[in-house]
């Protein structure tokens, strides 16, 4: 079986075919899967049945895998995996106003090393939402006015876990806390492996402009904000079950689209960052 990779008629994304699940990938079609990763931001594998050693052998492949802060929300078999859910009858279902991860942004912006690439995997999907939606931040940094790419040039920004979560955030325990104090991040990052330059701020974990004053900072911050999430930039995965979605987590934004009311369980896996 030969492994083939189509674009989505999105501004990120390609769809993977001819994966073969009941072996590990071999070395070849890791490295087409690693590349439609770096070249189209994310992929979409279907069909894939529920296989705890496949997908951890496909996310260890890409570099090792983070425990996530929220321990309560580990996987049992594994703490490279975290249960995402909600509206279920179950301790690991979320009780949070909104859904884990319903608010833009880029995992682990908040540690000084943000995660590389992330692994979502469909367990149960509702059928009255529960997408997930994603942002190019490459075409959002293209795009931006020259003055203002000459204004954030040199800027950095704090990112805080919870900062701006709107009701979908778990409070973290003062040890978790005290483990992610601020963390301080380019504005415009370079992609480690493309060379390309992307708009590295969230509106859910970016706090501030790094010494610029309060109301400067929020006026910047709003700008960009508002520039990133233009829909021209964005891509809304919409879940089949046993789909695996991979994303490239440096130039891209992402969020759980909140609203729908059935059960909805999903497996997350989070690539180390190299940088
Ligand atoms: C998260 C997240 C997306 C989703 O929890 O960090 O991004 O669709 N979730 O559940
Ligand atoms: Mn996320």
């Amino acid at each position: 079986m030969t492994i083939t990779v189509k674009p989505l008629d999105a501004p990120l994304g390609a769809e993977v075919f001819g994966v073969d699940p009941t072996r590990p990938l071999t070395e070849a079609e890791f490295a087409i899967i690693e590349n439609a990763m770096l070249e189209h931001l994310a992929i979409v594998i279907s069909d894939l049945p529920e296989n705890l050693d496949w997908l951890l052998g496909l996310g260890r492949r890409c570099g090792p895998l983070v425990p996530h802060v929220l321990s309560q929300y580990h996987h049992p078999c594994t703490s490279d995996i975290s249960i995402i859910a909600s509206n279920m009858d179950s301790a690991e279902s979320r009780r949070t106003a909104k859904p884990a991860g319903a608010f833009w942004h880029s995992d682990l912006s908040y540690t000084a090393k943000p995660s590389d690439a992330i692994f979502l995997y469909s367990t149960i999907i509702p059928d009255d939402g529960g997408e997930t939606d994603a942002a190019n931040m490459y075409l959002a940094y293209d795009t931006l006015p020259a003055a203002t790419k000459a204004r954030i040039a040199d800027l950095r920004a704090v990112h805080r876990y919870g900062w701006n979560g709107g009701g979908a955030i778990v409070e973290l325990t003062p040890e978790q806390r005290a483990r992610y104090p601020d963390v301080v991040h380019p504005v415009v990052r370079v992609h480690p492996r493309t060379g390309r330059k992307c708009l590295f701020v969230s509106p859910g974990y970016t706090m501030c402009i790094v010494g610029m004053r309060q109301d400067e900072s929020e006026g910047l911050l709003e700008e960009l904000f508002a520039h990133q999430l233009r829909p021209e930039f964005k891509y809304t995965h919409r879940w089949q079950v046993n789909q695996l979605v991979g994303l490239d987590n440096r130039p891209t934004i992402h969020r759980a689209v909140a609203g729908y009311t059935k059960p909805r369980r999903m497996l997350r896996m989070i690539v180390n960052g190299t940088e």
